[in-house]
């Protein structure tokens, strides 16, 4: 077993060992804050594009992949009401974090929680919309590739699929400073140099980000048109935002 490291105060995770386990699902609403930057704004522009590829008509539904503790199904409950449509469908490998993610939402009747893995073969059926955030790194780069497909297929016609993720800059150069302004937020949050170093080595083997010139290959194998449907909606040093429309 590998050994323990601390990631944030009382925190810990194993070397190259990072779950979103039981502990991390506690610390996960606080921790997330000091590691992404920006992290409500993201939240709060995904809320705002779904009033661009939601359009109230008939049976449309949402999907969250990763949805972790329920944070952005919250934000478009509070936006489209608790009855639907749209009917939302959050998604975690996590049963600790999907625990959190009921208790957060309560009783509606139009979210569902899955507990899957979306990199076994999943569809998403009358999907306006599907929404990602923080979580294809997590998955591997051949399941992403499936997986984005799969997301293509089954997006109805002008719907979109919106996510955010680490990325890697195009070139070492730009990677250097990214890195650096990256470690410098996360000082600027609380963190120590120590939990900041603990932090990159629970996610060794675990994250695997790209450069956005590779998620736009993968965009384009699926099907959409790089040049004229998918665009940058956030960008802070290696976070990326980016939707893709289905026309
Ligand atoms: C950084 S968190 C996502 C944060 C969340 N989307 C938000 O905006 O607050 C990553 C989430 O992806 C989930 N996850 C990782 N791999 C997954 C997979 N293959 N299938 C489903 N969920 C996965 C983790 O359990 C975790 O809850």
């Amino acid at each position: 077993m590998q050994e323990k490291t601390t990631v944030d105060g009382s925190l810990e995770q194993s070397e190259g060992g990072w779950t979103f386990d039981e502990q991390v699902a506690e610390e996960f609403d606080a921790h997330v804050r000091k590691s992404i930057p920006l992290y409500e704004q993201v939240q709060s522009q995904v809320v705002d594009l779904a009033d661009w590829f939601l359009q109230s008509e008939g049976e449309e539904k949402v999907y969250d992949l990763g949805c972790a503790t329920g944070t952005t199904i919250e934000q478009l409950v509070n936006r489209y009401g608790t009855e639907g449509p749209p009917s939302f469908i959050g998604i975690d490998i996590q049963a600790p974090m999907l625990d959190r993610a009921r208790e957060r939402i309560g009783d509606c009747s139009n979210v569902d929680f899955l507990q899957a893995d979306v990199s076994s073969h999943m569809s998403f059926p009358g999907a306006s919309m599907v929404i990602s955030l923080f979580t294809m790194s997590f998955v591997r780069e051949e399941d992403r590739r499936e997986l984005v497909q799969q997301i293509y297929d089954d997006l109805e016609y002008g719907g979109a699929f919106v996510f955010a993720e680490k990325t890697r800059a195009r070139s070492s150069q730009f990677q250097d400073i990214w890195n650096e302004e990256y470690w410098d937020f996360k000082a600027s949050q609380g963190l120590t140099e120590e939990e900041i170093i603990g932090k990159a080595k629970t996610l060794r083997g675990q994250l695997r980000p790209l450069t956005v010139a590779e998620y736009e290959d993968i965009l384009t194998d699926a099907g959409f048109d790089v040049d004229r449907d998918v665009d940058i909606f956030f960008k802070w040093f290696p976070w990326t935002g980016i939707v893709a429309r289905k026309r």
